[in-house]
């Protein structure tokens, strides 16, 4: 992507954007990977995780936001600055994991087949992504801005993520799940979409505009996502998930 990232506003709810990445993970059986690869790194948080899980492999990191890669070389992360359509797997990548990145990369179904096929026999290749378009938190802004295209992020169905994989793959393994995030403080939805689904609102409108589209989303979003008595919120958000092993 062109649009600036700020990790720091992508980390305010790194506990529970980080979940799915342990449930992605978990589904992975590598023991002795030689390199791992991670995707569309981001802040580089969950790279470290990478690093942890598999202490003995090689682990790389891109993403295309100059912002991101330089957070995450804050923490070591090995990570360069590439666009992931112009990525291919080195010869050792026993194990490639892209967590939330393909819904920002337009007919990505086409690379899936093209990155398991390069990659060794035996290997890994993980990926999630968020799935929670048909809901407010991502029709209201679609609502409020239609001109902006990338709002409409094209995931694709668990079903055809498992057979555009099962093509290429000797095993499959693809679920989605709905997540309920309980987020605290004021306007927390709107909070959660800023660092993301909103980045091509905010990229495409002037100041003004972006300040006039906020303050009505925000109304929108709280009478979507009431608060609760306890002062929280409930957002419940669907992920889809796919495991293949080549
Ligand atoms: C929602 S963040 C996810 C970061 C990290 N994987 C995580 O799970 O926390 C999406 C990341 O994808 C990166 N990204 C988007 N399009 C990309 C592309 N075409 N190539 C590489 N990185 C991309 C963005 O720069 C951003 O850092």
């Amino acid at each position: 992507m062109s649009t600036v990232w700020d990790p720091s506003l992508y980390l305010a709810f790194d506990d529970d954007r980080a979940r799915p990445f342990h449930d992605l993970l978990a589904r992975i059986a590598a023991t002795t990977p030689r390199r791992v690869v991670d995707l569309g790194c981001g802040p580089g948080n969950l790279t470290e995780v990478l690093r942890t899980h598999w202490p003995g492999a090689l682990v790389s990191a891109l993403d295309s936001s100059a912002e991101m890669v330089a957070a995450a070389r804050e923490r070591g992360v090995d990570a360069e600055q590439a666009d992931v359509t112009r990525w291919t797997p080195p010869p050792d990548a026993d194990v490639v994991v892209t967590n939330a990145v393909l819904q920002w990369v337009p007919r990505h179904l086409d690379l899936l087949p093209k990155w398991l096929r390069a990659m060794p026999s035996g290997a890994w290749f993980a990926m999630q992504v968020p799935a929670n378009f048909a809901a407010p938190s991502h029709t209201l802004p679609r609502d409020l801005a239609p001109a902006v295209p990338a709002l409409g992020a094209a995931v694709a169905s668990p079903a055809e993520y498992a057979d555009v994989l099962a093509g290429v793959a000797a095993h499959v393994d693809v679920w989605e799940t709905t997540y309920l995030h309980q987020l605290t403080g004021e306007d927390p939805v709107l909070r959660w979409v800023s660092s993301t689904a909103l980045r091509p609102v905010r990229d495409a409108l002037p100041e003004a505009d972006y300040a006039t589209f906020r303050a009505e989303l925000a109304r929108r979003l709280r009478a979507a996502y009431p608060a609760r008595s306890d002062g929280t919120t409930w957002f419940p958000f669907r992920r889809v998930f796919a495991v293949a092993r080549t």
